[in-house]
């Protein structure tokens, strides 16, 4: 049966990011069927890709992909599908990606890297002429759809350059797979994580809302220093931001693992990957903490934040929709005192 705990899983993104052989990895290890859907058009219409463009036309090739789409989105065994580089043009198609039903991860690269490893392929004939060119057009024209329909983001660039290809491709399914195990975990681990910029009052408040559901309290900082005996700060300063934003989310999904169910104090940072949101989809009740800049700049100036490292406002700015997306409430936090602020974390 297909639910949101039992979704098919759908790759999308541009030509030669390896959704087809990458797919058929991921299928393999979740032990699902697993289908493409120029190979469903060419068994079904007896023709090539190509010779469908040339004899009929993009517009019908593209009916036939949001057909095949439709019917393998609607069969009752989730699948793991592999779509084709424009399915996403296809509104229907979209809303299709878009339901609790389907996962939808994007594999991205950068167009000239797609072009090395795509162009003269018999059933690309979009490709045949200056591939860099068009893809770096389509690449355009189809950003904003494909960050319509995905879940998450997993950019195969770095993975196919460092390593041998099968290697790098089993990587990104193990990636993949991990993913697809986190989204059908979506509200059911029983913790209640608290979200937000820093300065939003996560410790204050997670301490106060612990104490009244008799919960233990897991701060994100905290678990940092303990396993590291150094400050947040003092790891970025020493090792980069993208050190600690990669250390507090193996935080977060270690406190998350935890049986007893736990009020749980994230890192701001944990919104920034696809898989942090993904863990944070696990957990029950995730509350965001919002907090005006003002408030922000005045809360941090007032509390002495040495312990973190300074981040920049256009960041904050940036992890707002983020939070959002994975947020079950959101708490204003404005001038109210902590006490007033968890009874609405904990009505919420
Ligand atoms: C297309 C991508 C191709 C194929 C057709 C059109 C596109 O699939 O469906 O040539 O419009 O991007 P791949 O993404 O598997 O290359």
């Amino acid at each position: 049966m297909v639910d949101a705990a039992h979704p098919h899983v759908v790759l999308v993104g541009l030509s030669g990011t390896g959704k087809t052989s990458i797919g058929r990895l991921v299928a393999q290890r979740l032990d699902m069927p697993f289908a493409d859907t120029d190979d469903t058009i060419e068994a079904r219409t007896g023709r090539t890709v190509r010779e469908v463009f040339a004899e009929d036309g993009e517009p019908l090739f593209r009916k036939l992909e949001a057909d095949v789409i439709a019917e393998l989105i609607a069969a009752q065994e989730p699948t793991v599908i592999a779509a084709g580089g424009g399915a996403v043009v296809t509104p229907a198609t979209r809303e299709r990606l878009r339901m609790p039903e389907t996962f939808c991860v994007w594999l991205t690269a950068e167009p000239a890297f797609l072009a090395s490893r795509a162009a003269g392929k018999a059933h690309r004939p979009l490709l045949d002429d200056d591939p860099v060119a068009t893809l770096t057009r389509l690449a355009t024209e189809r950003q904003a759809w494909f960050e319509e329909v995905a879940e998450a983001v997993v950019s195969v660039q770095p993975a196919l350059t460092s390593e041998p290809k099968p290697q790098a491709k089993a990587r990104l399914a193990d990636l993949i797979t991990d993913m697809v195990q986190m989204r059908r975990r979506r509200h059911t681990l029983d913790h209640l994580v608290l979200v937000g910029p820093m300065g939003a009052g996560k410790s204050t408040i997670g301490e106060i809302v612990a104490k009244r559901l008799d919960r233990p309290y897991i701060d994100s900082d905290d678990e940092v220093e303990r396993r590291t005996g150094r400050t947040a700060r003092q790891i970025a300063a020493a090792e980069g931001l993208a050190a600690l934003h990669r250390l507090e989310l193996t935080v977060l999904r270690d406190s998350l693992s935890k049986e007893t169910p736990a009020v749980i104090g994230s890192a701001a940072s944990v919104v920034d990957e696809s898989t942090g949101r993904l863990a944070l989809g696990m957990a029950r009740h995730v509350v965001w903490l919002h907090a005006d800049a003002e408030h922000l700049a005045r809360r941090t100036a007032a509390s002495g934040h040495e312990h973190r490292p300074i981040v920049d406002s256009s960041v904050v700015q940036q992890r707002e929709p983020l939070y959002r997306s994975v947020a079950t409430a959101m708490v204003d936090v404005d001038d109210l005192a902590p006490e007033v602020i968890a009874d609405k974390a904990l009505a919420s």
